[in-house]
């Protein structure tokens, strides 16, 4: 990591502070988060570091070694939504979220360093918010609940940057703890840190970056969003976390277009999928969740509609290879695969996807095995 040497290189001093936040992936509980559903996320022990100190001038000011560049911003910036762009917009909207709720952010200079891949599904942008956040908290010496930052900083990606995504990703990075998933609930946000102890039980989760190509991916999200939103409205209720398993099939009798009809199967079933890991997951049965992970991977495909050929590729190819289950993970079309292995089944499993891909002409996947890392935290 080198947000700290590179602070000292690009300010010409040492930093007050040096803070991280992980990626995560999640487990199961896709597409539910914006429709007040569960979710259970565990973080990577790939993380974003930021270095930072006060700045005694009016200008904050962010060099990011991945960007390859420096880039600053005034009050006026951080005050109007979209006026800083790019990498940047993630850094100038925590400022932005923060000052909208009366906290006095100290002006500072930050340097930033992570080996959490840009643009995998893996909550790079999270990281980024999250880091950034408890940079300026801490040196402004701001008290802010635990609770109410994943909220702030879902404001920044929302409020500044644009994207409508749900409170899944802040929360995972700034909630999640070692050794253990985190079982969020996104209407109440009440958690529940549920034992994930794959070392333990012989397993590990093989990530599998697609490295498929990003499609249309913003636009099939909002779209996604928006016939939930439908379907919620159109059956009377404040979100489809309302329909139950067992109301599903008469809530799906009253819905006249299939496509809606199909959104609404997943995401009903998917909160459902979601529940029936952590009870799996309290009793220790960890590799019994293995036809869950599937299941949720066929309703994506099939009902979400929201995976491509390549992670569908993925999926198959680690079933195939004696994978428990697998699926995509995150917000879907391209993005990574997670599958739950036997610990010493996982490079087998790797080429068996690798073999997979080159048969298909697709690029070479990137895969490594995670176990789940700690949520946000101050180094030094
Ligand atoms: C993206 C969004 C999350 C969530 C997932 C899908 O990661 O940022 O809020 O909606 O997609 O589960």
């Amino acid at each position: 990591m080198r947000a700290t040497a590179g602070f000292v290189e690009v300010y010409g001093e040492k930093p007050a502070g040096v803070w991280a936040a992980p990626g995560r992936v999640n487990l199961i509980g896709e597409h539910t988060d914006y429709n007040d559903g569960f979710v259970l996320p565990f973080a990577l022990p790939r993380r974003t570091v930021v270095a930072a100190a006060p700045d005694p001038g009016r200008r904050w000011t962010v060099w990011s070694e991945q960007a390859g560049e420096r880039v600053s911003f005034g009050r006026a910036d951080a005050a109007e939504p979209g006026r800083v762009t790019g990498w940047a917009a993630y850094v100038a909207g925590v400022v932005w979220a923060l000052r909208e709720a009366d906290l006095d952010v100290p002006v500072a200079r930050l340097a930033i360093a992570s080996d959490v891949p840009l643009g995998a599904g893996l909550s790079s942008s999270a990281a980024l918010e999250a880091a950034v956040q408890a940079a300026l908290l801490d040196l402004g010496d701001l008290d802010v609940p635990v609770a109410q930052r994943p909220r702030l900083a879902q404001q920044a990606e929302n409020g500044y940057v644009g994207a409508p995504t749900g409170i899944m990703d802040q929360s995972a990075v700034i909630r999640c703890r070692a050794g253990q998933a985190l079982f969020l609930d996104c209407r109440s946000l009440a958690v529940e840190h549920v034992p994930f102890d794959l070392d333990a039980a012989g397993l590990a989760i093989l990530v599998i970056d697609s490295r498929a190509p990003h499609r249309h991916v913003t636009g099939e999200y909002a779209a996604r969003r928006a016939a939930c939103e439908y379907a919620a409205a159109a059956l009377g209720v404040p979100a489809l976390r309302d329909v139950t398993i067992d109301d599903l099939d008469a809530a799906l009798a009253r819905l006249d277009d299939p496509v809606v009809r199909r959104r609404v199967r997943h995401v009903v079933t998917e909160n459902h999928r979601v529940c029936q890991t952590v009870d799996l997951l309290r009793a220790g049965r960890l590799a019994e969740i293995g036809p869950l992970l599937t299941a949720s991977h066929a309703s994506m495909r099939d009902d979400f509609e929201i995976t491509v050929p390549e992670v569908d590729t993925a999926v198959e190819a680690a079933l195939a290879a004696g994978a428990y289950g697998a699926r995509m993970t995150g917000g879907g079309f391209g993005g990574c695969v997670l599958a739950l292995v036997d610990a010493a089944a996982a490079d087998t499993v790797a080429s068996a996807v690798a073999r997979a891909y080159a048969e298909r002409g697709f690029a070479t996947p990137e895969c490594f095995t995670a176990l789940p890392g700690p949520g946000v935290e101050r180094l030094g």
